[in-house]
């Protein structure tokens, strides 16, 4: 077999056999197979697509491609969340500690950046010290001792996933729905969680623009994650407009921060407390939703997400103090106001364009390997559907660089769309696929 006749196959739109992706992902991993080999495969993977069946056996090749996890003698029950990718989505920053801190272990592997939405493991890496890079040792070690761990893949947990995500985010492979759901149930299925809740994305601040779209990544992911024997369900919830107020990644952890001492924004509290009570239906932690609602919330009034969250980030090497000290974290030399430009209701802000602002401003990767800056970002407030005056302060941006900045402040502002009327709301939380 040769790897170049197996990127003729997929870019004349055939099928691959499981050994042809067997045979691809190995040598990929191995290092026989080169990233531009890789890289043009994958984009006969965006163009061209995949059967579910090919997209199950590039999962489980991916999954396969380094150890799989039995966490069964450390707990009988672990739990994941993963998201498919948005746009100021720190949900995890938020759920993992508040769902460990209910006694649940949560083992999860993260993701970086990827094309213009943000990684759960570059905005941890804001606080100073935080390791996203453990070994397997280290990852169950913590898992064990401490109910809680969110790494990045390793040479041994699914470094197929990790070498191809680093090409993805900058070869415009990101958007298929192929490589989404394999990325994610490999690194899903390696580290071992036996509990999934997945929080797929829906809009413009999404992969999968249309509710179409996201089902059917919805329902590939239960299906595989069934097939491998995990108990699986998935969120679909909105990404039109940024989640919470917060984009950049140090500005992210404050967010987080402030949404589990009880200060978050409504509409971001309600998302992470929907999918941290998927999770504990799932794990048969509550009766019903209302119950694991009401104990999510004592969790957050009494302190005990605040304090699990502060444990967490001290065993990975980071600064807890961070959680009282906020100028522990990189911050900006240009911070400055914005204001409306226009009297009117805010009937969209364009969360895509706001990724791709803050990746440009430096808070994501323009090509593999690129070093990111935390601190640069924008806070918006307020947000859809409120009414402002021109002149009301409508976001506040950080930057390093005065011309990134004028370049970011007339972006953002072509991302609004005002209307003389109230815009109709749309819901958080769409549907729930079991
Ligand atoms: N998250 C992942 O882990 N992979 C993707 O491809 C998209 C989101």
């Amino acid at each position: 077999m040769r790897a170049v006749d197996i990127i003729a196959k997929k870019r004349e739109g055939e099928t691959l056999t499981r050994e042809e992706i067997n045979f691809f992902v190995q040598g990929f991993t191995r290092g026989e197979i080169a990233d531009y080999q890789a890289a043009a495969w994958a984009m006969a993977v965006y163009l061209r697509g995949m059967t579910n069946e090919e997209t199950t056996a590039l999962t489980l090749a991916m999954a396969h491609s380094g150890q799989v996890l039995d966490l069964s003698a450390i707990a009988p029950r672990v739990l994941d969340k993963h998201s498919s990718g948005g746009v100021g989505d720190k949900t995890t920053l938020v759920v993992a500690p508040l769902v460990a801190s209910l006694g649940l272990p949560v083992g999860k592997m993260s993701g970086r950046g990827l094309g213009f939405s943000g990684g759960t493991l570059d905005k941890l890496e804001a606080i100073p010290g935080f390791r996203a890079d453990l070994t397997t040792a280290e990852f169950t070690t913590q898992l064990e001792n401490y109910g809680i761990v969110v790494s990045g893949q390793t040479h041994d947990l699914a470094p197929a996933d990790g070498k191809l995500y680093a090409l993805r985010d900058v070869t415009a492979t990101v958007s298929s729905l192929p490589l989404i759901a394999s990325s994610i149930m490999s690194k899903k299925i390696a580290a071992g969680a036996n509990i999934i809740v997945l929080d797929v994305k829906v809009g413009r601040g999404a992969f999968m623009k249309t509710e179409a779209e996201a089902t059917a990544l919805a329902e590939l992911m239960v299906k595989i994650g069934r097939l491998a024997g995990r108990r699986i369900a998935a969120v679909i919830s909105d990404m039109n407009q940024p989640l919470g107020n917060a984009v950049g990644n140090a500005l992210e952890v404050i967010e987080a921060i402030e949404t589990l001492k009880g200060h978050g924004p409504a509409e971001f509290v309600e998302h992470c407390l929907s999918v941290a009570a998927q999770m504990l239906l799932l794990a048969d932690a509550a009766r019903a939703e209302a119950d694991a609602l009401a104990q999510l919330r004592a969790a957050l009034a009494d302190g005990r997400a605040l304090k699990k969250f502060g444990a967490w980030i001290d065993a990975q090497g980071g600064a807890a103090r961070v959680v009282d000290d906020y100028a522990l974290l990189p911050r900006a030399r240009i911070v400055e106001e914005i204001v409306a430009p226009q009297d009117g209701f805010i009937a969209g802000i364009n969360a895509e364009q706001v990724g791709l602002t803050v990746v440009d401003l430096g808070g994501g990767r323009a090509k593999k390997g690129d070093t990111i800056d935390h601190a640069v970002g924008v806070v918006f407030q307020p947000k859809v559907g409120a009414r402002v005056a021109r002149g009301d302060p409508l976001f506040t941006l950080h930057a390093n660089d005065r011309a990134k900045f004028d370049a970011a402040k007339a972006r953002l502002l072509a991302a609004y769309t005002f209307s003389p009327h109230a815009p109709a709301l749309v819901e958080l939380i769409h549907k729930v696929v079991r």
